[in-house]
C-alpha cells in the first residue's frame, strides 16, 4: 500500500537508517564508537557506581540506540502500521527522553504514560516481543555488555502490562 510505503520511508528517514529493512548493520558505523566508548572509559575513582545512563554512553549513545531501533521497527510490517506519519520525530524524542530518564539521565519524560499512549491500539504480546527483539538486535549491534543490556530490558519489560491489550 502507498500509505505504508510512505510510513516506512518516513520512519526510516527519521531514524537515519538505511533502507534495507531490518538489516541496518552498516547504517551508522560511527555510532558503534559512541556506544562502545562507555565501556572503555573505565572508573578512574572507586566512587558510587555509575548510573546505567552513563554506562551506556550518555545521550549520544541513547540517541544512537533509539535511531537504530526505530529503523528496525520501521522495517517490520507486523508493528509499524500504527505509527502516524507526522509523529515520528516526536516519538523519537519521547523514546530518547523515556530511556534517558529511566536509566538515571538528566532528562524529563514529556509524553503520556504508557497505558494512555497505547490505549486502544490492541497491541499483542507477539508485537511487544517483536519490539523487544529489535531492541536486543540494536543493543547487540552496538556491543552493549550483557549487564547493561539486562538492566535496560529490565526497565522496559514491566511496561508490557500497560501496553499490551489482549
Ligand atoms: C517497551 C515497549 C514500548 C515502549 C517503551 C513504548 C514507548 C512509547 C512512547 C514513549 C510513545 C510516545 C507517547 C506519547 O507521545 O505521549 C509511544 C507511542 C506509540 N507506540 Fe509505543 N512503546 C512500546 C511498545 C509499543 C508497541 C509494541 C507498539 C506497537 C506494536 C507501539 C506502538 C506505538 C504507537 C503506534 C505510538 C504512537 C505513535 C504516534 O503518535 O504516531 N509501542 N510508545
Amino acid at each position: 500500500m502507498g500509505r505504508s510505503l510512505l510510513l516506512w520511508s518516513l520512519l526510516a528517514l527519521s531514524a537515519c537508517a538505511t533502507t534495507s529493512g531490518a538489516t541496518t548493520e552498516d547504517a551508522k558505523p560511527a555510532d558503534d564508537k559512541k556506544v562502545a566508548a562507555a565501556e572503555t572509559k573505565g572508573d578512574a575513582k572507586a566512587e558510587a557506581p555509575k548510573k546505567l545512563f552513563e554506562r551506556l554512553g550518555g545521550k549520544p549513545a541513547v540517541e544512537a540506540v533509539i535511531d537504530d531501533f526505530l529503523g528496525r521497527v520501521a522495517g517490520d510490517e507486523s508493528i509499524n502500521s500504527g505509527f502516524a506519519v507526522g509523529h515520528v520525530p516526536r516519538l523519537r524524542q519521547r523514546l530518547v527522553e523515556l530511556v534517558c530518564a529511566a536509566t538515571g539521565g538528566p532528562c524529563t519524560y514529556s509524553g503520556r504514560d504508557m497505558q494512555t499512549a497505547h490505549a486502544g491500539m490492541k497491541i499483542t504480546n507477539a508485537q511487544f516481543d517483536s519490539l523487544v527483539g529489535h531492541l536486543v538486535a540494536t543493543l547487540d549491534k552496538f556491543k552493549v555488555p550483557s549487564q547493561e543490556k539486562g538492566e535496560l530490558l529490565g526497565l522496559l519489560g514491566p511496561m508490557r502490562g500497560s501496553i499490551v491489550e489482549e
